[in-house]
């Protein structure tokens, strides 16, 4: 399939030509800036611009946060409190990356969800959709790394419990474990080996940003209403979209601006709402908290994890089965991967003909029901391991299983979809047009 046709970067000057010739940058530049977007977009296509930011705020941050903290469990608390009493704005900095790693995951979640209503997923966007998956669990590895650095009483606790749980995978559990740790136990080499991982990664993540932002301008964005963009001529293409700059670019700064008026004020108001105050109790190998809880992003997963006890059937068939190979733990560690492999596998676990959630009846109740689901199970992964939450994280995992596995596949073949608009010019006439007086004055301005 070929690109959204449109214009593209002529160099002019003698200079520009001699540029070109050697590096064309200017012209990759231009085309990325000046790509033709949807004109419908609506209010949730902005997380992606929020997640660049987002990005881009941690790794300026963290880069300044490192050069005045110390990896060594002597000295890494007192580094952080170092950092927030006498380094100028140091504070400011340490409340600005914390809040800004939970940004980050209202964005990435907020995108998903996006993705996964519009069918943003669907071919030919899968490619787009599995980096964006990869850059996902990156953010979890690196989230979680990122909080075991202050060596607060959590970040012990929390990377005991996680690390314990590669220890439950049959046979190499051991050796896997102590690789992760670089000894027995959670202690200096595993603050060490996270630190230099957490400075890592970010990077990584950055370059599977550029390979996912060159995926869907490959394809061209999806929109609100799944319809692609006309390709036949450029004429064509120019009734269903409008250049990413400068309309998209101000829409998406002006949303950004909105988000950080409120993220400010948590930052400046409140900034440990969204931290557990043991944290603040520096790490103590001989003193278990009451509750271990992980940051607020992870509980859904943490939820679907704990929900496999001994009790449940199908936990007590595995390891029957397996002759106990698959115990209790390592089920609930597969099951914590594989509601995430689950959501990877969309694209092809949706049999449905129609993109868009907008014109599917029956999906939409679903899709809603996943989405309170999901925070259902944050709610759970929250809750001490006992009952009646440990029945309700059960079924709650059970939907989240069954969503993706049963019911997405089974509509696609049931559902009776409510027609499309034949274009994308359509939809944004029916929608927008009379609010800015005709397509023709957004289009062209000089008219
Ligand atoms: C650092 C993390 C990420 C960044 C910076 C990022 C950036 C972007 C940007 C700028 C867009 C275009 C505008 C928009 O749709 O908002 C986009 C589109 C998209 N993203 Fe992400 N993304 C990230 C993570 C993810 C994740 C975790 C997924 C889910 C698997 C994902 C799936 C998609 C899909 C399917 C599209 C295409 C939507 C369309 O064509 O309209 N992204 N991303």
């Amino acid at each position: 399939m070929g690109g959204i046709p449109h214009d593209h970067y002529e160099p002019k000057t003698d200079g520009e030509k001699w540029l070109n010739r050697r590096l064309p940058i200017v012209g990759l530049l231009y085309d990325t800036l000046m790509i033709p977007t949807p004109k419908n977009l609506n209010w949730m296509w902005i997380w992606g611009i929020v997640l660049v930011f987002c990005l881009v705020l941690q790794i300026v941050t963290g880069v300044v946060l490192a050069m005045h903290y110390t990896p060594h469990v002597d000295n890494a608390f007192a580094s952080v409190e170092h950092i927030m009493r006498n380094v100028n704005g140091g504070y400011m900095l340490r409340y600005l990356h914390m809040n800004g790693a939970s940004l980050f995951f209202v964005a990435v979640y907020a995108h998903i969800f996006r993705g996964l209503y519009y069918g943003s997923y669907k071919a030919p966007r899968e490619i787009t959709w599995i980096i964006g998956m990869l850059i996902y669990l990156l953010m979890m590895a690196t989230g979680f790394m990122g909080y075991v650095l202050p060596w607060g009483q959590m970040s012990f606790w929390g990377a005991t419990v996680i690390t314990g749980l590669f220890g439950a995978v049959p046979f190499i559990g051991e050796s896997l474990q102590t690789l992760l740790l670089g000894g027995p136990a959670v202690d200096n080499a595993t603050l060490n080996r996270f630190f230099s991982l957490h400075y890592l990664l970010p990077f990584v993540i950055a370059g599977l940003v550029i390979v996912h932002v060159w995926a869907f301008h490959t394809t061209g964005n999806n929109n609100p209403t799944g319809v692609e963009v006309r390709r036949g001529s450029k004429e064509e293409a120019e009734k269903d979209t409008l250049p990413f700059w400068p309309y998209f670019v101000i829409k998406d700064l002006f949303a950004l601006a909105v988000i950080l008026a409120v993220f400010f004020a948590v930052v400046g108001f409140m900034p440990n709402y969204l931290g557990h105050p043991d944290n603040y109790i520096e790490a103590n190998a001989l003193a278990t908290p009451a509750h271990i809880v992980p940051e607020w992003y992870f509980l859904p997963f943490y939820a679907i994890l704990r929900a496999f006890t001994s009790e449940v059937w199908v936990v007590q068939i595995a390891s029957f089965v397996t002759g106990g190979i698959i115990d209790a733990k390592f089920f609930g560690v597969l099951a914590m991967f594989a509601a995430i492999v689950v959501m990877a596998l969309v694209p092809w676990l949706d049999t449905s003909s129609v993109r868009s959630g907008r014109y599917r009846p029956m999906f939409k109740w679903w899709f809603w029901l996943l989405v309170f689901d999901f925070f259902a199970l944050m709610w759970l992964g929250a809750m001490p391991a006992e009952e009646p939450y440990a029945s309700l994280s059960l079924i709650a995992t059970t939907y989240w299983f069954a969503y993706f596995l049963v019911i997405m596949p089974l509509l696609g073949v049931i559902e009776k979809p409510l027609p499309q608009p034949a274009t994308i010019e359509e939809d944004f006439e029916a929608h927008y047009a009379e609010n800015v007086g005709g397509t023709k004055t957004i289009a062209n301005p000089a008219e």
